[in-house]
C-alpha cells in the first residue's frame, strides 16, 4: 500500500512544501535542485506521534529528541488534551482578555500563581515566548516611567542567548547571525557573558563557582557602564539553550540576584524552555534557587496541543496599575485563547496526576550520565546541561578544545549530522549559533531505556561523523 499522501492536485506533500511552505529559519536552498546543485534533500513531513515517538509520511518512526521545539512535555497523542480544546472550542471557542475576562484564563492565571515563588501572582497571557519576553521589556520600562524613575529603560543579557524574535525581543536576543539582517533594531540592549563553563576564561576553568561570580559580576559591571539610572531589566534564561545548553554555575543567580536589588533592576528569568518540568519544577528558578521579578514562559505550558505564552510579574510590578487612570496599553487578540487555556490546565493535570516534575527530577542525573559514556568519543568535548536538557559540544581537537572552522562546521553539521541523526530515527538539534552542539530535549516521559536508546543511536553517528572530517 502506498503509504504517501498526495494533495488533490496531485503533487506530494514534499513538493508542496518546498513550493509554497515558507518554512521557519529554514534554508530552503537545502530543497532546491538548482540550488543545491542536485543534492536537493525533500522537506521531512512528520505526520502523526504517540507518546516520545513522531512518525513521517513514509509511515518511519523517529524519537523525538526534542520535543517538537522543547514544547511537548507529556508526550504526542494526549486524547485528553485533544477533548479538553473540543471541549473548549463548544463551548467559547473565542473571547479576548480586553477588559473582559472567561473563566479558562482565570483559572489558569489562578492556577500559575499558586505555582510561582515569591510574589510573582499577575498573569499577563501572550501566544508565544517571543511575545511573552516583549511584553517584559515594555511592563519594565512603564514600570519604572509609572514609579519615578523614567530614564530607566535599557535591558542586559548574554551572548549568544535567545531570547524570540519580534524586534524588541530581537534586540535582547544575542545570536549575531539572528539579528544582522534586522538592523538597526531596538536600542538599549547589551550583551554581557555568558555561562559556558566549558569555554571560560583559563583561569576559571575547573572553579564553577569563581566562574559564577565572576560571569554575574559583568552583569553590575554593564550596569555600571551603561549608569544604572538608565538599565530596566536583565533577560536570563536559568539555563541558556543557545550555546547548547549552559547551566548556571553554582552561586550565579544568587549573585545576579543581589546586583539587581543593589541597582533597582528588574530580574527576568525567561523560562519558555525551562519551565514546566523541563529542569525538573515548574519554574526553574526554583530549580536555581532565586526569585525572580518576571518570568517568561510559553511552550511546555500545554506541551504545544495548542499555542500560548505568558508574562508573569510579581505584585510589586503591577501596584502602579491598580491607580487612577494607568494602564498597560498592551495586549494581543488571541493572548489567553480559551482553548489554549483549557488545554494547559488538562495538561497540568497531567502533570500533577503522573508526578511528572518528580519523574524528571528522578532520571535526570541517569539521563546526564548515559550521555556522558559518549565522551569517549574523540569528537565529544563536552556534555552539559540539567533535567531533561543537555547539549554535546563536539570539537576538532579534545585536548586544546580547539572547535571547527565555519566550513568544517558547515560540512559536520549541516553536511551530514542533521541528516544523519534522523536517518538513524533521531529527531534533534545539530546547531552552530555557537559553537558545533547536538542538543537534547525529550517529552519528559522517557526514562532509562530510552536513554540508552538515544545515546546509542548518537553514538553510531558520532563515530561516522569523525570519518566524514
Ligand atoms: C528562552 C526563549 N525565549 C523566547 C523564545 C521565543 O519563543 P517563541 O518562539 O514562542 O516566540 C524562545 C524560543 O525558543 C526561547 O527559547
Amino acid at each position: 500500500m502506498n503509504t504517501t499522501p498526495v494533495l488533490p492536485s496531485g503533487a506530494s506533500y514534499s513538493d508542496a512544501a518546498r513550493d509554497h511552505l515558507w518554512m521557519h529559519f529554514t534554508r530552503h536552498s537545502t530543497f532546491e535542485d538548482a540550488a543545491s546543485g542536485g543534492l536537493a534533500q525533500s522537506v521531512p513531513i512528520i505526520t502523526r506521534g504517540k507518546g516520545h515517538l513522531i512518525y513521517d509520511d513514509k509511515g518511519r518512526e523517529y524519537i523525538d529528541g526534542l520535543a517538537g521545539l522543547f514544547v511537548v512535555q507529556v508526550g504526542h497523542g494526549r486524547e485528553e488534551l485533544a477533548q479538553a480544546a473540543a471541549a473548549q472550542a463548544r463551548e467559547l471557542a473565542f473571547f479576548p482578555l480586553w477588559s473582559y475576562a472567561h473563566p479558562r484564563a482565570i483559572e489558569l492565571a489562578d492556577r500559575i500563581a499558586a505555582n510561582t515563588p515569591g510574589d510573582l501572582n499577575r498573569v499577563f497571557f501572550t501566544t508565544g515566548g517571543g511575545e511573552a519576553v516583549e511584553t517584559a521589556w515594555k511592563l519594565a520600562k512603564q514600570y519604572f516611567k509609572l514609579t519615578g524613575k523614567p530614564t530607566k529603560h535599557k535591558v542586559i543579557s548574554r551572548a549568544i542567548s535567545y531570547h524570540g524574535t519580534p524586534q524588541g525581543a530581537l534586540a535582547i536576543t544575542g545570536i549575531p547571525g539572528a539579528r544582522a539582517p534586522f538592523e538597526p533594531l531596538v536600542p538599549g540592549a547589551f550583551k554581557v557573558p555568558n555561562t559556558n563553563q566549558y569555554r571560560a576564561p583559563e583561569h576559571l576553568r575547573d572553579d564553577p563557582e569563581a566562574f559564577g561570580l565572576w560571569a554575574a559580576d559583568r552583569i553590575a559591571e554593564a550596569i555600571e557602564f551603561e549608569g544604572p539610572d538608565t538599565v530596566a531589566a536583565v533577560f536570563l534564561e536559568p539555563v541558556q539553550n543557545s550555546g547548547g545548553c549552559f547551566p548556571p554555575p553554582p552561586g550565579y543567580f544568587q549573585r545576579v540576584r543581589e546586583i539587581c536589588d543593589q541597582y533597582d533592576v528588574l530580574l527576568v528569568s525567561d523560562e519558555v524552555i525551562c519551565a514546566f518540568g523541563r529542569i525538573g519544577g515548574m519554574f526553574a528558578c526554583e530549580d536555581f534557587g532565586y526569585i525572580p521579578d518576571i518570568i517568561t514562559c510559553a511552550k511546555g505550558l500545554t506541551s504545544g496541543y495548542s499555542p500560548i505564552g505568558a508574562m508573569i510579574a510579581s505584585d510589586r510590578l503591577f501596584e502602579p496599575f491598580k491607580k487612577g487612570m494607568n494602564y498597560f496599553p498592551h495586549g494581543y487578540t488571541f493572548g489567553g485563547h480559551p482553548v489554549s487555556a483549557a488545554v494547559a490546565m488538562a495538561n497540568l493535570d497531567i502533570f500533577e496526576r503522573e508526578g511528572l516534575n518528580q519523574h524528571v527530577r528522578d532520571n535526570a542525573p541517569v539521563f546526564k550520565s548515559t550521555l556522558e559514556t559518549l565522551l569517549d568519543l574523540p569528537i565529544v568535548g563536552d556534555v552539559r546541561g540539567a533535567g531533561y536538557f543537555y547539549g554535546i559540544e563536539l570539537v576538532k581537537d579534545k585536548t586544546t578544545r580547539e572547535t571547527f572552522n565555519d566550513d568544517e562546521a558547515e560540512r559536520l553539521l549541516r553536511g551530514f549530522l542533521s541528516k544523519a541523526l534522523f536517518d538513524a530515527g533521531l529527531y534533534c538539534r545539530a546547531d552552530d549559533r555557537g559553537d558545533p552542539v547536538v542538543q537534547l530535549a525529550p517529552p519528559l516521559t522517557i526514562g532509562p531505556a530510552e536513554f540508552t536508546d538515544i545515546t546509542g543511536r548518537l553514538r553510531s553517528v558520532l563515530v561516522e561523523a569523525q570519518k566524514v572530517l
